[in-house]
C-alpha cells in the first residue's frame, strides 16, 4: 500500500484524490488546503481522510510516502523540494517550476534521493494521444511537415500566471512526445486584455530538428472548447480532436511529387517533376476511452514500487520549462525568436 498526501484540493486536486483514492494499491491519508470550504469537500466526501491547512503536516508525517501537489504553480517549486528533502516521491502538477534553474534543481534532488519525480502532463496518458503517437512513429503520415495546435475557451481565467504558462505545458509535452524531439527555437506574441501583464491569447511558433515546425494557440478567451491538432505529413494528414467522438481523423490527402522521365532520359528533362493532388480516404479509428488522469496515476504508483523513471519525470518537466522560460523571452521582445538551451 502506498500512503499518498494531496496538497491542494481547488479545482484539479478532487481529481486526484479521486484517482488516487480508487486504486487498490494506494490510500490517500491526508489532504492539505488553505481554504476551509475545500477542506469541509473533503469531510463530506471521503469521511474517512484527515484534513489540515498547514501542508508540513503532510511533510512531517511518516506514514506518508508520496505526495501529490496540486497547488497554483508558483507555490510548486517549494513544495516539490521540501517533499523530495523529506524523502517523499512527489507527483506534480504542471509546470513543475516557474523557471529552468528551479526545475534542475528538483531534477537533481530526485535523482540524489532516488526518489519518483513525475510531473501531471495529463496528455502523455490519453489514449488518443498514444495512439497518433504511434501513427507517426509507425511511419503512417509519413514525413510530419507541421503540427498546429489549438487549446482555447471561455475561461478559466486565471490571476497568478499567464495563459501560456497554464495551457501550453500541455501542447509542448504533447508535441515533444509525438515528435520524440525537443524544439530549438520558440518564438512566442501574446496579448492582455483582461489584466494588465496576464496575457490571455499567445501565439507560439517552435522549431523542431529536420525542418518540423509546430504552432500553438492558446487562449481563455474563446467563445469555445477546442482541443485539437492538426499533422499534416508526406503521405497522410491527421486531425486530433479531444472533445469529438471522433478523436482522430485519419486523412490519406497529400501532395505527390512524381518525377517526370522521357523514353530517351533526355538531359533537359532531369529534374521535371509532376505536382499531384491526392484525396483518398479518412479514416476514424476505434480509441478505447479511459480516463488519462487514472493512467497517469497507476503509472505514478507503479514508479514507484518497481523503482522505475515515469515517463513524464523530472527531466520531461524540465524540457518544458525550457520552451515556456524561452517563449516567455520572446513575449517580451516582440516575438523574436529565442534559440532554446538545454
Ligand atoms: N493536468 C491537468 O489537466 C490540469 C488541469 C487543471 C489544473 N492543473 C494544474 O493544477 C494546479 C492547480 O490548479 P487548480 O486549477 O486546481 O488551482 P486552484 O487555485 O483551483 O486550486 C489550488 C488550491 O491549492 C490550495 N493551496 C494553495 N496554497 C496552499 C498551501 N500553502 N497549502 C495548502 N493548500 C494550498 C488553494 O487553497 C486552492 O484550493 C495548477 O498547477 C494547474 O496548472 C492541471
Amino acid at each position: 500500500m502506498v500512503n499518498v498526501g494531496l496538497i491542494g484540493c481547488g479545482y484539479w486536486g478532487p481529481n486526484l484524490l479521486r484517482n488516487l483514492n480508487q486504486l487498490e494499491n494506494t490510500r490517500v491519508i491526508k489532504v492539505a488546503d488553505l481554504r476551509k470550504e475545500r477542506r469541509d469537500y473533503v469531510h463530506r466526501n471521503y469521511p474517512q481522510i484527515q484534513t489540515t491547512k498547514n501542508h508540513e503536516e503532510i511533510m512531517e508525517d511518516p506514514d506518508i510516502q508520496a505526495v501529490a501537489i496540486a497547488t497554483e504553480a508558483r507555490s510548486h517549486y517549494t513544495f516539490v523540494k521540501s517533499a523530495l528533502e523529506k524523502d517523499k516521491h512527489v507527483l506534480v502538477e504542471k509546470p513543475m517550476a516557474m523557471n529552468s534553474k528551479e526545475g534542475q534543481k528538483l531534477v537533481d534532488l530526485a535523482e540524489d534521493a532516488k526518489k519518483v519525480l513525475m510531473v501531471g502532463h495529463t496528455f502523455i496518458y490519453n489514449s488518443a494521444v498514444r495512439a497518433l503517437k504511434r501513427y507517426i512513429q509507425g511511419g503512417e503520415v509519413g514525413d510530419v511537415y507541421y503540427i498546429y495546435a489549438q487549446r482555447l475557451n471561455l475561461g478559466r481565467v486565471r490571476e497568478d500566471i499567464n495563459a501560456m504558462w497554464n495551457l501550453a505545458p500541455h501542447d509542448i509535452s504533447i508535441l515533444n512526445y509525438l515528435l520524440d524531439a525537443e524544439p530549438v527555437s520558440v518564438s512566442a506574441k501574446g496579448v492582455s486584455y483582461i489584466q494588465e501583464g496576464i496575457e490571455d491569447v499567445v501565439f507560439m511558433t517552435l522549431t523542431y530538428p529536420h525542418k518540423v515546425t509546430a504552432h500553438i494557440h492558446v487562449s481563455w478567451l474563446d467563445p469555445s472548447k477546442v482541443r485539437r491538432y492538426t499533422v499534416v505529413g508526406s503521405k497522410k494528414m491527421i486531425i486530433y480532436d479531444d472533445v469529438s467522438d471522433a478523436k482522430l481523423q485519419i486523412y490519406d490527402k497529400g501532395i505527390t511529387k512524381k518525377t517526370i522521365t522521357t523514353a530517351f532520359d533526355q538531359a533537359d528533362d532531369f529534374g521535371k517533376f509532376q505536382l499531384i493532388q491526392r484525396a483518398g480516404d479518412i479514416l476514424i479509428p476505434q480509441i478505447k476511452y479511459i480516463e488519462p488522469l487514472r493512467t497517469e496515476c497507476i503509472h505514478f504508483v507503479e514508479c514507484i514500487k518497481k523503482g522505475d523513471k515515469p515517463i513524464t519525470d523530472g527531466r520531461n518537466g524540465l524540457a518544458v520549462i525550457h520552451v515556456l522560460e524561452a517563449a516567455g523571452v520572446s513575449l517580451c521582445s516582440s516575438g523574436r525568436e529565442i534559440t532554446i538551451k538545454p
